[in-house]
């Protein structure tokens, strides 16, 4: 069984962080919540920790994980800091920016699925950094689903999922941004990627940089395993929908505009894209449920902000590029 425990995401009780860190302490696994989606934590510099991580998602153990640290010190003791790493750390940590660079010894091999590079990220959540430090440890953490699922945005349903192959819930109520962190890998600074859009805005980024980011080939790619699968797919078949289109038969909805034949009973509707992609993954987990032959997506007009991580999701989901 898989205990669960309620914490408040402004002020954790130091008792209740203190339980869940004794957990990472001693090599178990905890899910907590970060501003993005929920985690699922081990000691990241324990292999056998992180190993139960890769068992308990079912991922691939060439897919690497992401190191979450409360400092931009406690990076450095993992990774090679340059000075463009400094810079985006000063200006988005905390915040949904991941940073892939050049790995220290320290990091075990399997938290970085054997690459030299390794990802780190100072989540903005005091419950998440509160863990962290109670832990004395960094926290290897991908998102608390079965591999290929989409994240989850809340405790239950991380409970659903994970009931039974995790030590603790730290259930902190609904996420803020609801798809993941952008992660750059920037190990050479004069050719910055992009390797994942998410929740911090590409055009912020480079704002800071003050060069573009560029999209991975198909040879960096292989740098970057986790974009080689196929993700945030629910049970029932996704398509994409443009505005103006008609939709399927027996289908459900999920977007801001209306569609002429909208069935408003198998829909979840949204004012904005930063609801939307705060409700993208539990509206799809919902509508899956519901006995329709496909959930309809609607596509972003836009491409900036929020928008071009939701694209991606939504491409992803739709099974588009795997
Ligand atoms: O918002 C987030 O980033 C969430 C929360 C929990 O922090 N975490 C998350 O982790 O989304 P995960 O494991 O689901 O996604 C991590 C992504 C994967 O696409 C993985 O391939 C990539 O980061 N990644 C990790 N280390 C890497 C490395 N050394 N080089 C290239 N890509 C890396
Ligand atoms: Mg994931």
């Amino acid at each position: 069984m898989t205990i669960s425990l309620k914490v408040d995401r402004k002020q954790p009780s130091p008792d209740t962080i203190s339980q869940a860190a004794e957990i990472i302490k001693s090599g178990g696994l905890v899910a907590f919540p970060t501003e993005t989606v929920y985690g699922l934590g081990a000691d990241a510099l324990n292999p056998e920790a992180v190993a139960k991580i890769f068992k308990a998602k079912g991922r691939p153990s060439d897919n690497p994980l992401i190191l979450h640290v409360m400092t931009l010190k406690q990076a450095r003791n993992l990774v090679k800091v340059n000075s463009m790493a400094e810079k985006l750390a000063e200006k988005f940590w905390p915040g949904p920016l991941t940073l892939v660079l050049p790995a220290k010894d320290t990091v075990p091999s399997i938290t970085r699925g054997g690459l030299e590079t390794a990802a780190v990220r100072m989540p903005a959540d005091r419950v998440a950094l509160s863990l962290i430090e109670h832990s004395g440890t960094a926290i290897a953490a991908p998102s608390a689903n079965i591999s290929g699922r989409p994240s989850p945005t809340d405790a239950d349903t991380v409970f659903s999922e994970m009931n039974g192959r995790i030590d603790m819930i730290l259930d902190g109520g609904s996420v803020i941004v609801g798809i993941e962190s952008t992660v750059i890998d920037i190990t050479n600074p004069s050719r910055p990627l992009l390797l994942r859009p998410g929740g911090m805005p590409r055009e912020e980024i480079e704002s800071v940089i003050g060069v573009s980011l560029e999209r991975p080939d198909s040879e960096s790619k292989k740098r970057s395993p986790g974009t080689r699968y196929r993700h945030y797919a629910p049970n029932v078949a996704v398509k994409i929908w443009h505005k103006g289109e008609t939709l399927p038969e027996n289908s459900a909805y999920i977007g801001i505009d209306l569609p002429e034949n909208l069935d408003r009973e198998h829909s979840v509707l949204f004012d904005s894209e930063e609801d939307y992609a705060r409700g993208l993954f539990s509206a799809m987990r919902k509508l899956e449920s519901e006995n329709v032959e496909c959930i309809n997506l609607q596509w972003p007009d836009d491409d900036k902000g929020i928008c071009l991580g939701l694209r991606d999701r939504i491409l992803r989901s739709s099974g588009e590029y795997v």
